[in-house]
């Protein structure tokens, strides 16, 4: 039999050609989104018009990034988080939600199961730069009654914008607490600042060819459950104040994510002990609602 290959396929029968490819597969949701990935990416190529030559810059560029990547640093979470993608991912999972804590990013640099530490003990595993800060925080369900028993990872960069993982293999600021009966966890660290996304990656550049924003404003990373098993509440706690709030390069930042701050006096009454001794003390406040 004659093939059925047209000299001059039009743009809209490859799609429904490449979609007629397709053989069922046994996954319906795998189906569905490997349906509208084909679909829309089609459609971008068709709209930008795009040429061979960029074509190829594009493959290159995604390969740099999997080539960047590794089990520390996932560059393609960056890229991600760039595009907005992360952030709409973060909506996606909110729909529906009324009073409760907004779902923001994840970020490049967590890392799971770091041990349960006593509540007002120190994140820090060696000195680093930035202000004292003593944290206070709660969680309570929507009804306002505190949760017991609620695990909530942190991590953070110090004040100089940098992360343990980018400064070799040591763990430093970061920890796990557990809720008391009223609901409270506490740490003490130090205060967070403002800092640019990571620069060494291939992302940078073109983020500074298009003029995307690089500055991320100031915070700390969480990831709330209420039970070992329980879905994770992953979000940022931003500090108020800080000049990056309005452009943050990932869309991160939403209103209910502002913590309270005040700075005490070093002779503040009822600091715990890590902060003994130490000049002002940033206290910062956050009440989880789950
Ligand atoms: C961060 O806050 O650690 C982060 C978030 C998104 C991209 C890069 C870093
Ligand atoms: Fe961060």
């Amino acid at each position: 039999m004659a093939p059925t290959a047209k000299h001059r396929l039009s743009e809209t029968d490859l799609t429904t050609q490449t979609l007629a490819r397709l053989d069922k597969p046994d996954d319906p949701r795998l189906a569905e989104i490997f349906e509208a990935l084909v679909r829309h990416s089609h459609a971008f190529v068709r709209e930008v018009g795009l040429t061979h030559q960029e074509w190829q810059t594009g493959v290159a560029f995604l390969r740099a990034i999997a080539d960047f990547s590794d089990d520390k640093r996932n560059e393609m979470i960056l890229m991600s988080d760039h595009l907005g993608i992360s952030a709409m991912v973060d909506l996606i999972s909110d729909r529906g939600k009324t009073s409760e804590t907004s779902a923001t990013g994840l970020g490049p640099f967590y890392i799971p199961g770091q041990p349960i530490l006593a509540n007002d003990s120190s994140i820090l595993t060696s000195d680093v730069p930035g202000k004292p800060m003593w944290f206070r925080g709660r969680v309570e369900d929507t009804a306002g009654q505190p949760v017991e028993n609620c695990l909530i990872e942190v991590w953070q960069a110090h004040e100089e914008g940098l992360y343990d993982l980018q400064e070799g293999e040591a763990i430093n600021m970061r920890g796990t607490f557990k809720t008391d009966a009223q609901g409270y966890f506490g740490f003490t660290a130090v205060y967070p600042k403002g800092y640019p996304l990571p620069p060494d990656g291939p992302v940078k550049p073109v983020m500074e060819k298009v003029k995307s924003a690089y500055m991320r404003p100031a915070h700390l990373h969480t990831l709330v459950r209420a039970a070992e098993d329980a879905p994770p509440l992953v979000t940022h706690l931003f500090m108020p104040e800080d000049p990056y709030l309005d452009n943050d390069p990932v869309m991160g930042v939403r209103s209910d994510l502002m913590v309270d701050v005040e700075e005490l006096p070093a002779d503040a009454e009822g600091l715990p002990e890590t902060l003994a001794g130490k000049a002002s003390v940033m206290l910062v406040r956050y009440t989880f609602v789950i």
